[in-house]
């Protein structure tokens, strides 16, 4: 059976954020889940009852509001030693999380030193066990003040706040990491938080997101220069949701949307920031179907939907095969190296992450056979966390994480992918 073998020095790793592992973080979102954990358990059944299966095995689950409370998530702050030892057993060469503001910043111009040294040791407890990291230096959630004194990022002043924050945290952890991710998915961000309107900060408006879309790229810009003159050696990632978009049925009128769509889903963020990052970072979940609606969404008289051959616990089309696609399309248009920073599915019962997982590194393997430079593979994520407004139901780990003991039970999926670590290659036997 042939092999395929990956480029010396590929990073294997996985990936969280904060928020989403932590536990008993107080942010804008935990504000934002004790006022609509009720509503979204409510709710819950209308947005996935369709999927097969979902209501015999989801259902009590995601209709208790408790799912919905972050809480102490894996209590991921305190048993980090413990994560990152199954890490090393696993044989990951580097993982990706992200810096909690709200723990190092938790009123304005006041620094938790606690805190700053707690990350420190997680980083050093990293650098130990080999590991390289990625600091993202920010996945979504803002301290309270954000919000409640500037009204969040559609203000531009907030971005002269968060590098004021990147600029201590680049400082402080220097001589440990290399690689930083300023945003994660700022489109999706926006997306959620201003088109939707489904989450955080919840403000329905063209406008609005319009103006935080602005800070967000100039606060990234001046992030890349501040991250380069304190570090000039650094590598600046910019981690972005990308999405493949198919027509339903595949006729000229949906075939005529799709540049659209890619445009405003996938390039639009990007327009400006093509010199300010030196790898892109690839985020990759699903395929989407556009086709005609009867009802006026988001996308007007169009929406976007699944097919369901294969999909994951949440409903979203696996197909794996497609990232060949999508890293070839990325590389033509940037001309940078690349690293998927976050690629994965919620998959309670490990029925397919293996062949996911192995399909992912074929496609991976395809693309850097076409001249493509992929750096390095996150899959999303280490440990069963906070799905946001989904909560606790979807589970996304290598790790299982017993809700009411934080018990660890690596899934044997995690075995799956620690060979492909280990050996920094693909056995094809098994793996179709
Ligand atoms: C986000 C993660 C999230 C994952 C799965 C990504 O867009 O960065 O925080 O858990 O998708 O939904």
């Amino acid at each position: 059976m042939p092999t395929l073998h990956f480029p010396k020095g590929f990073l294997w790793g996985a990936a969280t954020s904060s928020h989403q592992v932590e536990g008993n973080n107080h942010n804008d979102w935990s504000e934002w889940e004790k006022a609509n954990a009720s509503r979204l358990a409510h709710e819950a059944k209308s947005v996935f009852g369709s999927v097969p299966g979902w209501q015999e095995r989801f259902g009590a689950e995601a209709a208790d509001p408790k799912n919905y409370i972050s809480g102490a998530a894996a209590d991921h702050w305190n048993r980090y030693e413990e994560d990152f030892d199954i890490l090393k057993e696993l044989h990951l060469n580097a993982y990706r999380f992200s810096i909690e503001w709200s723990r190092i910043e938790p009123e304005e111009g006041r620094w938790d030193e606690n805190a700053i040294a707690h990350y420190r040791k997680m980083l050093e407890a990293l650098r130990t066990r080999g590991i390289e990291p990625i600091i993202t230096l920010w996945h979504w959630t803002n301290p309270v003040w954000v919000e409640t004194a500037y009204g969040g990022w559609e203000n531009p002043a907030v971005g002269e706040k968060f590098l004021r924050f990147a600029e201590r945290i680049v400082s402080e952890y220097r001589d440990l990491a290399h690689y930083w991710a300023v945003f994660n998915e700022p489109n999706t961000f926006v997306g959620l938080g201003y088109i939707t309107a489904i989450r955080p900060p919840a403000r329905k408006s063209i406008w609005r997101a319009r103006q935080a879309i602005k800070t967000f790229q100039l606060t990234y810009k001046k992030t890349y220069a501040l991250i380069h003159s304190l570090q000039p050696e650094s590598k600046v990632i910019l981690s972005h949701w990308l999405a493949l978009t198919r027509p339903l049925p595949d006729t000229w009128i949906h075939r005529c949307l799709i540049p659209l769509i890619d445009y405003l889903r996938n390039w639009q963020f990007f327009k400006g920031l093509e010199n300010f990052c030196d790898i892109i970072g690839v985020q990759f979940y699903r395929i989407d179907y556009v086709k005609a609606s009867f009802r006026w969404g988001a996308w007007g008289p169009f929406e976007l939907t699944q097919l369901g051959k294969w999909q994951n616990d949440m409903g979203w089309d696996l197909e794996p095969a497609a990232l060949e696609q999508l890293l070839r399309r990325v590389f033509d248009r940037f001309k940078k190296p690349i690293i998927i920073t976050e690629n994965g599915l919620a998959d309670r019962d490990d029925i397919n992450r293996a062949e996911f997982i192995s399909k992912t590194a074929m496609a991976i393997h395809a693309a850097i056979s076409h001249g493509v430079p992929v750096r390095g593979y996150f899959h999303w994520s280490l440990l069963d966390n906070f799905e946001w407004s989904e909560g606790y139901w979807p589970r996304f780990g290598f790790v299982h994480i017993d809700r009411a003991t934080q018990k660890r039970t690596i899934r044997p999926s995690a075995l799956a992918y620690a060979k492909i670590c280990e050996t920094n290659a693909l056995e094809m036997e098994g793996s179709l």
